[in-house]
């Protein structure tokens, strides 16, 4: 992956192949122009007035400098209105001008600092560019990779050490979100959950991270029999992952934990789903890669926390020995579940994952993260991501930085009555509580795995891959997106900076 590097550069010197500069709408100067040549600056300066140019967002247009010794090309890329810009519009600008970049064949090119500088605009500009130039190519002959960009940097005016620190860290996110893609991209004949195991071993050989897989006999022993009933139905037994990541070794530090929903492939299994976009459940493993890649992404950085991960893994598949509906099920904590629909896995073996989990490790917050539902995305759509717990505080820090990486999120609530809905017969609880407010009631059978322990689940269903009713954005490219890895990661981020040092 391209490494930005951030440079205190002066302008009219820099060797490059491609000067990328940013322009709001209306204005008739751009930041630095000082320091060009004054040829060039003057024509530019000549096309904003003329308004042949005129900074609207998502507009470019790019020329030949002719100037010995400098920039080979300009591209002037239009960012909107400067009262509309954001860190997200950072993000979406600079991915723009990535991807012309590419399409033009360049591999190195130089952007100048859209706005005032802060590290908000320097991460957000470092992310557009690394995700970006992503694209998942593994199985094709002519490898798009080949037209990569390989060397970017951004032009800033100060402070370059402080903020070649600030895109390090960027960097390695990024390459976290990327491994995500990667792994959540991959077809299902090639990612049982036996590989996913495995991938999660080589992290921990990688890091030097404690990595536990828990094979089927020991989980029926262990008594996790939602997994088990799950997976059952499938050849490709399935697996728990289990992955330590200590940044602190004060055992007062208690470990956050998130539990992410792997299933390689979600046929629906006896309650077989439609044909139709049923390739698509590939995707349905995105929870457990996101949770892999963000244990990658901390270590890699050596946060100061500790982080478990955990990643119920199985395939869920129709065949003669697969649970069915009408079977009761004894769940880890104890719990029985009457299945009504083999279709609605997920919440299965993330019960039985939170609730070992909350037992093992006493997490301080429990995070879990699941393309848990269509019904999450009949309420929010393809591009919000649904957010149901337990504790006001964490999902509000949630909040606050999902508007600041553009992941979007919203809450739902999870009131008494919704537990109702998921009453059974015949056994404790059953596991669908019915079409109205489904994404809820999933989060309410959750919730019974689940002691009083901070906890926020978050219904990725609609945001983990580019689907029907996805908005396109320069930084995602088909398949999976790496949703919720950076947000995750900054929470994380966020509670190391409130460690005493
Ligand atoms: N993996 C699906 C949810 C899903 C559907 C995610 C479409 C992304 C796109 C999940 O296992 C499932 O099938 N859920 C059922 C639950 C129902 C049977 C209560 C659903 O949403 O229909
Ligand atoms: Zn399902
Ligand atoms: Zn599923």
């Amino acid at each position: 992956m391209v490494q930005v590097k951030v440079e205190e550069a002066k302008v009219d010197q820099k060797q490059t192949h491609l000067l990328v500069i940013g322009v709001f709408e209306g204005d008739k100067d751009f930041p630095h122009s000082k320091e060009l040549d004054s040829t060039i600056s003057s024509s530019i300066r000549e096309m904003l007035e003329s308004k042949e140019f005129r900074g609207t967002l998502g507009s470019s247009i790019v020329f030949y400098t002719l100037v010995k010794g400098s920039m080979k090309r300009i591209m002037l890329l239009g960012l909107g209105k400067r009262e509309k810009f954001t860190d997200e519009s950072a993000r979406v600008s600079a991915g723009r001008a990535t991807r012309k970049a590419q399409e033009l064949g360049i591999k190195e090119f130089s952007i100048l600092q859209f706005s005032n500088l802060d590290e908000g605009l320097v991460e957000a500009m470092t992310e557009g560019i690394t995700l970006a130039s992503y694209s998942f190519d593994k199985y094709k002959e002519t490898k798009e990779s080949n037209s990569k960009i390989e060397e970017a940097a951004i032009l800033i005016n100060s402070d370059s050490q402080r903020f070649q620190s600030v895109a390090e860290k960027s960097n390695l996110i990024v390459e976290a979100v990327n491994f995500a893609r990667d792994i959540a991209n991959l077809p299902p004949n090639d990612c049982p959950p036996a590989y996913l195991a495995s991938i999660a071993v080589s992290l921990a050989q990688d890091y030097g991270l404690k990595a536990r897989i828990i094979d089927r006999y020991e989980l029926e022993n262990m008594g996790m029999g939602g997994i088990i009933a799950v997976g059952k139905g499938s050849n490709n037994p399935p697996k728990l992952i289990v992955l330590e990541y200590i940044g602190v070794s004060d055992p007062a530090q208690k470990p956050y934990l998130l539990v992410g929903k792997a299933v390689t492939f979600d046929t629906g299994g006896i309650s077989i789903k439609p044909s139709e976009k049923m390739d698509e459940m590939k995707f349905d493993k995105c929870g457990g890669c996101t949770v892999l890649s963000i244990i990658r992404a901390v270590a890699s950085m050596k946060l100061a926390v500790n982080v478990i991960g955990i990643v119920p893994s199985v395939e869920n598949m129709p065949s003669a020995t697969s649970y069915r509906p009408g079977d009761i099920v004894r769940m880890y904590n104890g719990k029985s579940v009457e299945v009504l629909n083999t279709d609605a896995e997920g919440r299965m073996i993330l019960a039985d994952a939170l609730a070992y989990g909350i037992a093992t490790y006493n997490p301080k917050a429990v995070i879990d993260l699941a393309t848990l539902t269509g019904a999450a995305i009949i309420a929010l759509g393809a591009n919000v991501a649904a957010v149901i717990g337990s504790n006001k505080q964490l999902i509000e820090r949630l909040r606050r930085q999902s508007d600041k990486t553009g992941e979007k999120m919203w809450e739902l609530p999870l009131y008494d009555e919704y537990h109702d809905q998921i009453k059974s017969t015949y056994a404790d609880i059953k596991n669908i509580g019915g079409r109205p407010g489904g994404a809820i009631t999933a989060a309410a059978f959750l919730s019974n795995f689940v002691n009083d322990v901070p906890w926020v689940h978050i219904d990725i269903a609609g945001t983990a891959w580019l689907q029907e009713g996805t908005y396109e954005k320069s930084y995602n490219s088909r398949g999976a997106t790496g949703f919720g890895v950076r947000t995750l990661v900054k929470l994380l981020m966020e509670d190391e900076k409130q460690l005493p040092s």
